[in-house]
């Protein structure tokens, strides 16, 4: 009996210590808005807007964008502290195209919290464009997406000594990428989007 269950009882005993660390970070993050499907405009200000956790120990992140076809990241706004629930993004010359997303992480070490579903960008506001948020404080990005750019927006304070933007920027790309990549597999496999 004893031995018939042991390898039974070790599994799980493993199991469950292995969960532990997910278990004590496990936090969620959703991006609300953009959903799938939306259009956002050139020349307009385009909501986004996000839920998360409130003690899950990510007090700022930082906003990107990028697109499924191509390569390179957009800064769109950093260290956006988490007291706000969303924010507007003014698009200035941006390239049009049905395969944006919107990555929220820190850009620091290229932790991804939470993609946002794909979504479009056309050259101009028609009716199906959303509104801006009108309580919401608004950044504004434009051209192509370029990893030397230096983050568009930075939210005031920031505590943490990084070197220059240029810098900043060349560090975070590549994990970025990977992060990406993962978090796409991750939803993927097994609809874990949301709580990363
Ligand atoms: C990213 O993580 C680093 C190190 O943990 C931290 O100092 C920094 O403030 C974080 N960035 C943001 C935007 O919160
Ligand atoms: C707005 O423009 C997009 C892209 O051209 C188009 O798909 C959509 O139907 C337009 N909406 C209206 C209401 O014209």
């Amino acid at each position: 009996m004893y031995f018939a269950h042991f390898p039974t009882s070790f599994l799980s005993l493993l199991l469950a210590w292995s969960l532990i660390p997910l278990a004590t970070v496990r936090a969620y993050f959703i991006v609300n808005s953009p959903s799938s499907g939306m259009i956002w405009a050139n020349g307009a200000a385009n909501p986004v807007q996000w839920t998360k956790g409130l003690e899950d120990g990510i007090d700022s992140f930082d906003i990107e964008l990028t697109r499924l076809s191509q390569q390179g990241l957009t800064f769109v706004a950093q260290g956006v502290p988490a007291t706000l629930s969303s924010v507007n993004v003014f698009l200035q010359d941006l390239p049009t195209g049905d395969d944006y997303y919107l990555l929220f992480l820190n850009s620091t070490h290229g932790l991804m919290y939470a993609t946002s579903q794909k979504f479009s960008i056309i050259a101009s506001a028609n009716s199906s464009t959303p509104a801006a948020i009108t309580s919401a404080p608004t950044v504004t990005v434009s051209g192509s997406p370029n990893p030397l750019q230096a983050f568009a927006t930075t939210f005031p304070p920031s505590a943490n000594g990084v070197a220059s933007p240029a810098w900043h920027a060349l560090d975070g790309a590549f994990p970025q990428a990977v992060a990406v990549l993962a978090t796409m597999t991750l939803g993927l496999l097994g609809g874990a989007w949301a709580v990363l």
